[in-house]
C-alpha cells in the first residue's frame, strides 16, 4: 500500500498556513477561519482513512499515524466533541468569547498532555519530548481552566496572592518535572500520577495571581504553549502534521502574546508575576467636574460637525450597541458629516474585538483607522464620540506614576469636543479614574450605550 498520509498532511498544512495568513486582516479573517477549519478536516479525515487503508510504514510501526483500533470510540469522541463545540460556538455571546477561547484552548493542551501520557505509559515515542509535552500541555489545560473561571465570573477575578507564592510555584514545578523524569529513567508508570498532579497544580497556581485584566494575554500565552506541546508530541510520535501545526500555533500565539502585552504597555513577566490589579490603584489629582449633556444637544453638536470620530470600547460590546452605532453613522453621513472610527488595539477584551463587532454590524473597513493613523487627526476633529471606552482614551497614560503610564492611547482629548457615553461613574479595566471626563471640552452622555445611541438617532431626525 502506498503511503498517502504525509502528502495529505502536507496539503492540510499548506491550507492551514493560508488560513493563518487570512486571519491577519479583518477583511480576510472570515475566509482564514474557514480555511483553517478545512485544513483541520483534511488532517482528521486523512488520519481516519488510515484505519481503512493502513500504510506500509504504519504496518511496520514506523509511521506517526496514530494506531486506530476502535473506530466506534473515535466516532463517539468526534460526535460528542464536535456537537458540544458547535452548540457552544453558536450560543456564545460576543462578550463571552475570551472565556470560550480559553476553554477550547485548554482542551487542546489537555489533548496534548493526554497523548504524551499514552506515550509515556506505553514507553514508546521519544520520552524526553513526551515529558516536556505533558508538562506544557498540563499547565495549559489547568491554567486555561482558571482563566475560564475568572473570566466567566465564577471565581474571584482579582489576583489571588499569598506569601512565598512564586517560590512555592517553582518548587511544585521542579518536583513535578522530577517525577516525570523519574518515570522515564525508571520506566515506571506509577510516577506519572504525582507528575501529572503536580504539573496540573502548577498550571493552577501560576494563573491564580493573574488578574482578570491580564487574562486575555495569558490565554494567548497558553494558546502558544498548547501549540508547542502539540509540536513536541508530534516529534515524539513522528507525526508531521502535529509538528508543523503545533509550531505554527506556537509561533502565532507567541507573537500575539507579545503584541497584546506591548499594546497594554506590559512585559510578559509582569503579566505572569506582577499580580496587576491586586491593589486598588489611585489616580493623580483630577481637576474639573463631570458635565452631563442631553441627547438633543449632543445630536446638534454631531449634526453640525464636519468630522466625527467614534472611539468604541468595551462598553459598546457589553451594550451590544454596534447595530445602533451603524445606524448613527448612516444618519450622520446622510447629513454630510464625515465619520471615522478610532480603533485601539486593546479596546474591548480581546484582539480585534471592535473590528469584529463593527464588521458584524456592516460598518465598512474603510471607516476604521488604527491609533497611529487617527491620533494626528484629533486636533482637527470637531466631535469625538467615545462609546463605552475608558482606559484606551485615558490621558493618565501620559502621566508618570499612573498604572497606565506608557500605554499608547487614543488622544481624543485633543478634539474640539468630546462626548462620552457610559452608564455612570464606572471605572475602566485598569480600575483608575479618567482625567478626560473632567476636561472642559468633555460632556457626559449617561446611559446604556445602545439606548443612548438610539436616542441620538431619534434626536438627529429633528435637527
Ligand atoms: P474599559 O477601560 O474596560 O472601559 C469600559 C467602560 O465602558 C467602563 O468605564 C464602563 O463605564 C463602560 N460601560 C460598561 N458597560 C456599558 C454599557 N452597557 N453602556 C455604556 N457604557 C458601558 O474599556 P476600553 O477602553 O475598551 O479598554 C479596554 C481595557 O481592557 C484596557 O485596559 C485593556 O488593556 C484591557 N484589556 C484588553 C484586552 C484586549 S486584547 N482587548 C486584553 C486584556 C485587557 P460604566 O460602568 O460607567 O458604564
Amino acid at each position: 500500500m502506498i503511503d498517502f498520509i504525509d502528502p495529505i498532511y502536507l496539503l492540510a498544512v499548506i491550507v492551514f498556513i493560508f488560513g493563518l495568513k487570512g486571519m491577519s486582516s479583518p477583511k480576510t479573517a472570515r475566509g482564514g477561519i474557514v480555511a483553517a477549519g478545512v485544513a483541520m478536516l483534511i488532517a482528521v479525515v486523512a488520519t481516519a482513512a488510515a484505519f481503512f487503508f493502513p500504510t506500509t510504514a504504519s504496518l511496520l510501526g514506523l509511521s506517526g499515524t496514530p494506531a486506530l483500533v476502535n473506530l466506534a470510540l473515535i466516532a463517539l469522541g468526534i460526535g460528542i466533541g464536535g456537537g458540544l463545540g458547535y452548540y457552544a460556538a453558536k450560543k456564545v455571546q460576543m462578550t463571552a468569547m475570551p472565556q470560550m477561547v480559553a476553554a477550547y484552548n485548554g482542551m487542546g493542551g489537555g489533548a496534548a498532555a493526554a497523548i504524551a501520557a499514552v506515550e509515556l505509559l506505553a514507553g514508546s515515542g521519544i520520552n524526553g519530548l513526551s515529558v516536556a509535552g505533558a508538562v506544557i500541555g498540563s499547565v495549559s489545560i489547568a491554567g486555561s481552566l482558571i482563566a475560564f473561571l475568572k473570566l466567566q465570573g465564577w471565581m474571584r477575578q482579582r489576583p489571588i496572592v499569598y506569601p512565598l507564592q512564586q517560590p512555592t510555584n517553582i518548587a511544585v514545578l521542579i518536583v513535578g518535572v522530577f517525577f516525570g523524569v523519574l518515570s522515564v529513567v525508571m520506566n515506571q508508570g506509577v510516577y506519572l500520577l504525582p507528575f501529572f498532579v503536580l504539573t496540573l497544580l502548577f498550571g493552577i497556581l501560576l494563573t491564580l495571581p493573574i488578574g482578570g485584566a491580564d487574562m486575555p494575554v495569558v490565554i494567548s500565552l497558553f494558546n502558544a504553549l498548547t501549540g508547542i506541546a502539540v509540536a513536541m508530541d508530534g516529534f515524539s510520535i513522528q507525526n508531521y502534521a502535529m509538528i508543523v501545526a503545533g509550531i505554527l500555533v506556537g509561533a502565532a500565539g507567541t507573537l500575539l502574546t507579545v503584541l497584546m502585552a506591548r499594546a497594554m504597555n506590559r512585559s510578559i513577566p509582569s503579566v505572569l508575576f506582577g499580580a496587576f490589579g491586586a491593589t486598588e490603584e489611585v489616580g493623580g489629582s483630577i481637576q474639573g467636574s463631570l458635565k452631563p449633556i442631553e441627547p438633543d444637544d449632543a445630536a446638534s453638536l454631531l449634526a453640525y460637525a464636519g468630522q466625527v470620530v467614534i472611539a468604541p470600547g468595551y462598553g459598546m460590546a457589553v451594550a451590544q450597541a454596534q447595530q445602533k452605532v451603524k445606524e448613527l453613522v448612516d444618519a450622520l453621513e446622510a447629513k454630510g458629516v464625515t465619520v471615522k472610527f478610532a480603533i485601539h488595539p486593546v479596546a474591548g477584551r480581546m484582539p480585534g474585538h471592535m473590528n469584529v463587532l463593527l464588521a458584524e454590524a456592516g460598518v465598512s473597513y474603510d471607516h476604521l483607522y488604527d491609533r497611529d493613523e487617527i491620533n494626528p487627526e484629533f486636533a482637527t476633529t470637531d466631535v469625538v464620540l467615545v462609546i463605552g471606552a475608558n482606559d484606551v482614551v485615558n490621558p493618565a497614560a501620559h502621566r508618570q506614576g499612573s498604572p497606565l503610564f506608557g500605554m499608547p492611547i487614543l488622544d481624543v482629548e485633543n478634539a474640539k469636543n468630546v462626548l462620552v457615553i457610559k452608564r455612570g461613574q464606572g471605572k475602566g479595566f485598569a480600575g483608575i479614574e479618567n482625567d478626560l471626563f473632567y476636561k472642559d471640552n468633555c460632556r457626559m452622555l449617561y446611559g446604556d450605550a445602545q439606548a443612548v445611541v438610539g436616542k441620538l438617532i431619534q434626536s438627529l431626525k429633528t435637527v
